[in-house]
């Protein structure tokens, strides 16, 4: 196992049962329809680099995510996450990564930003005695601490990613997930969130971002290096440059390519 490797994907694949309707499931009973969201998936992340995860809608960028993060488990191949297998590692992955999905369902609303990192921070099994230092600490990196003793029902959509992210570095990982972290934002909130990923966490602290995107223009000027995506299968991977032949080509040409490519 290289070392030096954040993730490691071989032949990653991952199917969903497509839930039948009723007549459906009467007419055939037993038959299983499948949706299959990972194709065969091989792919390598170096730690320390911002990597962009490009596609559309469906193109398995959440999947792969939560294959990572031990949410789902693949059919078929394997995965690696610092070194740890998804299938024989979960608990040790989970205690050692840091996640922000996309959808957040899961802070209190009533709460204030403090009352739900605390919250996650006894989760997680932090030390009570450890506790707000922790909490202090990941509030000022995501710089919160304004917002410190409001309600999470009062924040702005951008304030709740921040929110998110805080709550990922709770746990002290090398590693942290994020799914189309900057959807739903304004231009304002929007970069704030991007230089966060990028210039804190990864410049500045040199963690590994994995960064899942279907904005162009993000991957293209945060991602060290990209892969896009589509029908489950990685396409192209590389910097930009590479991609681009050196910017001989544009990256929405390349996209378009990669996107072709999948339909035969
Ligand atoms: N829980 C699920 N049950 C059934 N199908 C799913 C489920 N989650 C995702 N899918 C399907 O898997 C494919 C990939 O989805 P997803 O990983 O969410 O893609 P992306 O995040 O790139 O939009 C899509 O066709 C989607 O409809
Ligand atoms: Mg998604």
């Amino acid at each position: 196992m290289d070392k030096n490797k954040a993730v490691i994907t071989e032949g990653l694949v991952k199917h969903y049962p497509v839930i039948k309707g009723y007549r459906e499931l009467l007419l055939h009973p037993v038959s299983k329809k499948q949706t299959t969201a990972l194709a065969g998936v091989d792919l390598e992340v170096n730690k320390g680099e911002c990597f962009c995860l490009l596609g559309p809608n469906g193109a398995g960028k959440t999947t792969l995510i939560k294959v990572f993060s031990t949410l789902v488990l693949p059919n078929e191949g394997k995965a690696f996450v610092n070194g740890l297998d998804v299938e024989k590692d979960s608990k040790k992955i989970r205690g050692s990564i840091g996640f922000a999905i996309s959808e957040e369902r899961s802070f209190y609303w009533r709460l204030t930003g403090r009352q739900n990192l605390e919250f996650y921070a006894a989760l997680n099994n932090i030390p009570r005695s450890q506790r707000k230092t922790k909490v202090d600490e990941v509030l000022a990196l995501t710089q919160l601490e304004e917002a410190v003793n409001l309600r999470y029902n009062t924040y702005s959509t951008g304030m709740r990613q921040m929110l998110a992210f805080a709550r990922a570095l709770l746990i002290d990982s090398q590693i942290i997930f994020v799914d189309e972290p900057t959807r739903s934002l304004d231009p304002q909130a929007a970069l704030r969130v991007r230089r966060f990923l990028k210039e804190e966490l990864v410049s500045k602290q040199g963690r590994t971002v994995f960064w899942a995107t279907h904005n162009l223009d993000e991957a293209q000027q945060y991602g060290d290096r990209i892969a896009i995506i589509a029908k489950g299968k990685i396409r192209v991977i590389g910097t930009v440059d590479r991609l681009t032949d050196g910017g001989e080509i544009s990256l929405q040409e390349v996209y378009a390519a990669a996107m072709k490519k999948g339909s035969v």
